[in-house]
């Protein structure tokens, strides 16, 4: 009878998922595989809702955003007697190895699965905010920052011709990865990230400085988890998700309040939000997932379990999933510093 193997996206979806399915199935047949998708990440498993995956219903998703196979932020160990459910699923449907595609919080379920007894278990590193440890790039996040480069771009148009600050807030809630890499792309004069607390006065001085030079407009990038000295993180609501994070949201909002009332210059925000999340993968990030996707099946294939898939300069290696989700990667101080010099 042939291997069984499992693969569920969870999490927020990014750009770059349907191609990490759809290189699963087409490894995983040719080395006598089946594959069994399992919908909406872990909720599927709690609810045995799968479906037969094929080389047919997997193709002409390369270059389609999201997931076929849905997604959901459901946390196994949450709800009483789901754990139990999932692992009776497991059983149920006779899977021999299971793939997990996500970030931190469905890596981390996973982690905590393998030592519940699923051991058969193999991650792939998906996030648009780029946070997972041990890999040097998830997929998603090219994508995303690319489309907060564009968006950049389009808002230095209107900020040149009203002669306006525009704030962007983009996502990134524990690390200002998007934030600075679009920042830096789209010529940001002012970049704010989770990991530094946002000097208020230091950003007027650099965007007075402008003016003082015949620059009357500004672009200032902020990221969804950036907070103000004395604040905390700004929230639309606090309501806890089942992972234990608030839905972030309304810093841009707060920051061009606060920079027109002591600069005096009009200032706009856009909040870039779920845009990120969306659209038709970068190709980089359809070549990453592809990789990531084969390189699961390869895991499964030499059995060597509780690993991810993960890139390590130009190569796809893998590491102890419990590594990758020790510690979130946050950015890369010297990449900021860089980012600096064109402040103001
Ligand atoms: O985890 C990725 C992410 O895009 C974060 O940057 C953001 O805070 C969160 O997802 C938003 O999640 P949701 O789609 O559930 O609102």
């Amino acid at each position: 009878m042939a291997m069984k193997i499992g693969i569920l996206t969870g999490g927020g979806d990014c750009p770059g998922l349907n191609p990490v399915i759809r290189a699963v199935v087409r490894k995983g047949i040719s080395e006598g595989y089946e594959i069994v998708g399992i919908k909406n990440g872990w909720k599927g498993l709690i609810e045995n809702d799968t479906i037969v995956l094929d080389i047919n219903n997997t193709s002409g998703i390369l270059h389609k955003g999201g997931t076929i196979l849905g997604t959901s932020r459901t946390n196994p160990y949450k709800k009483e007697g789901d754990l139990q459910k999932l692992k009776d699923n497991y059983k149920k449907l006779n899977l021999d190895a299971l793939i997990a595609v996500g970030g931190e919080d469905t890596l981390g379920a996973a982690a905590k699965i393998i030592k519940e007894g699923i051991t058969n278990v193999v991650g792939v590193p998906k996030t648009i905010d780029n946070d997972l440890s041990s890999t040097d790039c998830t997929f998603g996040f090219d994508t995303a920052l690319n489309t907060a480069m564009e968006c950049i771009d389009k808002l230095h148009t209107t900020a040149e011709s009203h002669h306006r600050i525009m704030v962007v807030e983009v996502m990134g809630r524990h690390a200002g990865w998007i934030a600075l890499e679009s920042g830096l792309a789209g010529g940001a004069d002012v970049i704010l990230i989770p990991e530094l607390p946002i000097d208020i006065d230091e950003v007027c001085v650099f965007l007075r400085k402008r003016h003082n030079r015949g620059k009357m407009f500004s672009i200032v990038v902020v990221a969804e988890g950036a907070q103000f000295k004395e604040g905390s993180m700004v929230t639309q609501e606090e309501k806890l998700d089942a992972f234990g994070h608030v839905r972030l949201g309304g810093i841009g909002g707060s920051l061009a309040e606060e920079i027109e009332k002591r600069t005096g210059y009009e200032t706009r925000v856009t909040v870039l939000g779920h845009i990120q999340r969306g659209g038709t993968p970068s190709a980089f990030d359809r070549i990453l997932g592809t990789r990531f996707g084969v390189k699961a099946v390869e895991l499964v294939k030499n059995k060597t379990y509780g690993r991810m898939a993960a890139l390590s300069g130009l190569k796809i290696i893998d590491v102890p999933i419990e590594e990758a989700v020790r510690v979130l990667k946050t950015v890369d101080m010297e990449l900021y510093n860089t980012a600096k010099v064109f402040f103001g």
